[in-house]
């Protein structure tokens, strides 16, 4: 029996490959560079399966052209707001993902920012690798201290509750959420978790935290009105998607101090951050890292596999969305 053709759009874990190269027809992108639109339009065409990444864009456009052979897109990543998940279905193209695997990750990522932001660590690392650091003073970097605080979680899915549990179990904050979803049981009598309407949740949290999914329901669900309603004390984390804030409206609300502060590791236009942004003290600024640990690329790599799998058995797979 011929082999499946299989395209990874990028470079993967060495362990992954190797598996995969075990089993499939296999084409792999060594050099890791992102493919042109031109590239992916023509794989489309030419493989049975591709393995894209946040990176590659599947529009309706590109699904809805003559001579497709593509008959499952094995994303990896959690986030699909990159694919037209729609128009795939339409033309019969399964797509999966790699929920879970990463989970936690994500949530350390944003665990991580809002230890940041709060206690001034990028601006303290500034200073000493800049050799500005003179030495220690009782009001020198004040930061904001996070335990006991409030916490409000908007998306309260496997990483929000992940990221709750985090911050209520190791810094004793207290948890709101906001969700479209009710929360999975015991969730909330794990974390002391409440359900809360977006306005009042904007109002109390001390700290604001991202984990929805991208797309167009939820761009620019932060803007500058929602913004209004933090306090001014507050920061802001989004480890979910760029487009899900404003940026243009963070800046200004950074700049005048309607918040206190932000933490980021997405953006709309990855990978251009602001201009504005960069110039600013109050924000910490991460490169789309929220996955990236050996651990989570590598165990991220195994799921797609499991769900091309899947397919190519007949079964169902696993993360067939
Ligand atoms: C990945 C992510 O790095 O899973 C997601 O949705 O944003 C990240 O964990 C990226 O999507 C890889 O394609």
């Amino acid at each position: 029996m011929t082999r499946p053709k299989v395209l990874v759009t990028r470079k993967w874990p060495d362990a992954v490959e190797r598996r995969l190269a075990s089993a499939y027809d296999l084409t792999l992108n060594p050099a890791d560079r992102p493919l042109t639109p031109q590239a992916l339009a023509a794989a489309m065409g030419a493989f049975d399966a591709i393995c894209p990444t946040v990176v590659d864009s599947i529009t309706a456009d590109l699904v809805a052209r003559d001579g497709l052979r593509v008959k499952i897109l094995a994303n990896y990543g959690v986030g699909v707001n990159h694919i037209d998940v729609e128009a795939c279905r339409a033309r019969g193209i399964a797509v999966t993902n790699t929920p879970d695997v990463l989970t936690g990750a994500t949530a350390e990522l944003a665990l991580t920012l809002m230890l940041m932001i709060a206690r001034r660590a990028g601006e303290g690392e500034r200073q000493v690798r800049s050799g500005g650091w003179n030495g220690w003073g009782t009001t020198r970097l004040l930061g904001t201290t996070l335990v006991g605080k409030t916490l409000g979680v908007i998306g309260f899915g496997r990483i929000g509750q992940a990221t709750a549990r985090m911050a209520h179990r190791a810094l004793g904050m207290s948890v709101l959420y906001s969700s479209r979803r009710p929360a999975r049981p015991g969730i909330e009598a794990e974390t002391g978790a409440r359900h809360t309407p977006l306005e009042a949740l904007l109002a109390q949290s001390d700290v604001v935290t991202l984990h929805c999914p991208g797309g167009a329901e939820t761009r620019h669900l932060i803007n500058a009105e929602r913004l209004a309603q933090m306090k001014p004390s507050a920061f802001l984390i989004n480890t979910a998607r760029g487009a899900v804030v404003d940026e243009a409206a963070l800046e200004t609300a950074l700049r005048t101090g309607a918040i206190a502060g932000a933490g980021l590791d997405v953006y709309s236009n990855e990978p251009d951050v602001p201009a504005g942004l960069l110039q600013l003290e109050n924000v910490v600024l991460l490169p789309h890292m929220g996955s990236a640990t050996t651990e989570t690329r590598e165990a991220m790599g195994h799921r797609a596999v499991d769900n091309l799998d899947a397919f190519f058995a007949g079964e169902r797979p696993l993360d067939l969305l």
